[in-house]
């Protein structure tokens, strides 16, 4: 097998990434080794930063995203049982964040895809990275039970955190690593959202988040241990402590419904750098994890891929390379801003287990100060909606 570019991971930044080279005219092949349906049903993101709706809307993947997606104007923080808007519109010159869900967008993606007659091949077992530092790598994989061999210029590390990609370059690597000490329990409700925006709360038992899904898909969260037993947590359980963190003295109601799914991850800040070696090229969350406070983990794979793919169209169209060997900085300099907001709102909205009666003072002056001061909220806005897509220098 033969293509110009080898894809590892269907996730949003393996199809995104193979999405946007077919429009620039260059072929690539995917490989997955998960099964599509088990691909498209787990619940991970769910907030789209005004650039990634954009690119996906003009990249004509966007029709059932313009249709379906929950656009928001703002979002709620709470603490002291009140609520202060955060008015994204007014503070960023009228941008906005959609709620969509990832498992939606991976849908769309593979559904152009494979439309388009572009290669993707799910469940493919034992894959293995080489000759990256040669002109011409190559990716192995057993598919249907047989050894195949794909011969390619570039290879995509878009495999996620867990992936082949990272650890076959780990010798030329930098790791920067923070975990935090808690952990973030998640579940999706069959219930209505009990707010139309998103809610972030700050309470003595921890942080809370309502999100949702649709209009009839509540998703929230709270802040729990770091190995928290989801079995020690009944349904019952969960809405007591979710009832008790995001309770208001506004009259505020929590709207309960069957839980549909629930699970515990960890937290943890994660970046290598480069993001690069020779014609292996990493992507999302094969190069960096983010908390998923700021909600930013999937808008930063669709950054990297932009920044990936307009580097090889250059290299195909041009023959130069400069865009590629750039890549990894180009890419970093949104990475460490946005792993900066993530630390920042995860710190602001969580209750550390160490924090001391005068860090505890000072979170409170911060919250009070972000919701109060027009800078403060405005840099959170910016933030959260997107910061500009940076070009290459
Ligand atoms: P992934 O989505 O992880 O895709 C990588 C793909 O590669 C996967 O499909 C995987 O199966 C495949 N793969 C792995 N190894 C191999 C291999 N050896 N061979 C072939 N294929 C391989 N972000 C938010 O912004 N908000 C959230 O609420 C949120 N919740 C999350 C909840 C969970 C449980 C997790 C794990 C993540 C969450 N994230 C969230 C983060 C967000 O989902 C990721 O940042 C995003 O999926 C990154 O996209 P990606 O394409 O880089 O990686
Ligand atoms: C989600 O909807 O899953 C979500 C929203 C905002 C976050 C994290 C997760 O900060």
């Amino acid at each position: 097998m033969r293509t110009q570019v080898g894809i590892i991971g269907a996730g949003p930044a393996g199809l995104v990434l193979s999405h946007l080279l077919h429009l620039q005219g260059i072929e690539s092949v995917v490989l997955e080794n998960r099964s599509r349906q088990y691909c498209e049903e787990r619940v991970r993101a769910g907030v789209l930063e005004q650039g990634t709706v954009d690119l996906l809307c003009q990249t004509g993947v966007g029709e059932r995203l313009k249709r379906e997606g929950l656009v928001h104007g703002g979002i709620e923080l709470r603490f002291g049982g009140k609520g202060h808007r955060i008015d994204f519109r007014e503070l960023t010159g009228g941008k906005t964040i959609t709620i969509y869900g990832q498992s939606e967008v991976l849908k769309d993606l593979t559904d152009a895809r494979l439309a388009a007659g572009g290669q993707v091949y799910f469940e493919v077992e034992d894959v293995s990275v080489h000759d990256f530092d040669r002109t011409k790598p190559k990716i192995r994989f057993r598919k249907a039970g047989k050894v195949e061999e794909l011969t390619c210029d570039f290879i995509g590390g878009c495999d996620g955190f867990h992936g082949i990609c990272r650890p076959a370059i780990s010798k030329s690597l930098t790791v920067y690593e923070r975990e935090y000490p808690f952990g973030c329990l998640g579940i999706l409700a069959e219930a209505p959202p009990s707010s139309e925006e998103l809610i972030y709360a700050y309470h003595e038992r921890g942080f809370a988040l309502l999100s949702m899904r649709s209009p009839q898909l509540s998703r929230l969260y709270i802040q729990s241990a770091p190995d928290e037993d989801i079995h020690q947590w009944p349904d019952e359980r969960i809405w007591k402590e979710l009832h008790t963190r995001l309770e208001s003295t506004e009259g505020w109601r929590l709207i309960e419904g069957p839980v549909m799914q629930k699970g515990v991850t960890g937290m943890r800040s994660f970046v290598v750098e480069p993001m690069q070696s020779g014609n292996l090229f990493l992507a999302g969350d094969a190069a960096h994890i983010v908390p998923p406070t700021g909600a930013k983990g999937l808008n930063l794979a669709v950054s990297d891929v932009r920044v990936l793919a307009l580097a090889l169209a250059e290299f195909y169209k041009q023959g130069n390379r400069d865009l590629l060997n750039q890549y990894s900085e180009t890419c970093l300099n949104r990475v460490w801003k946005v792993q900066r907001f993530s630390w920042w709102m995860t710190s602001m909205l969580h209750l550390f287990p160490d924090a001391s009666p005068f860090d505890q003072k000072r979170q409170m002056a911060e919250l009070d100060y972000v919701t109060s001061s027009r800078a403060g909220a405005q840099t959170l806005a910016e933030n959260y909606v997107g910061l500009p897509m940076d070009q290459p220098t």
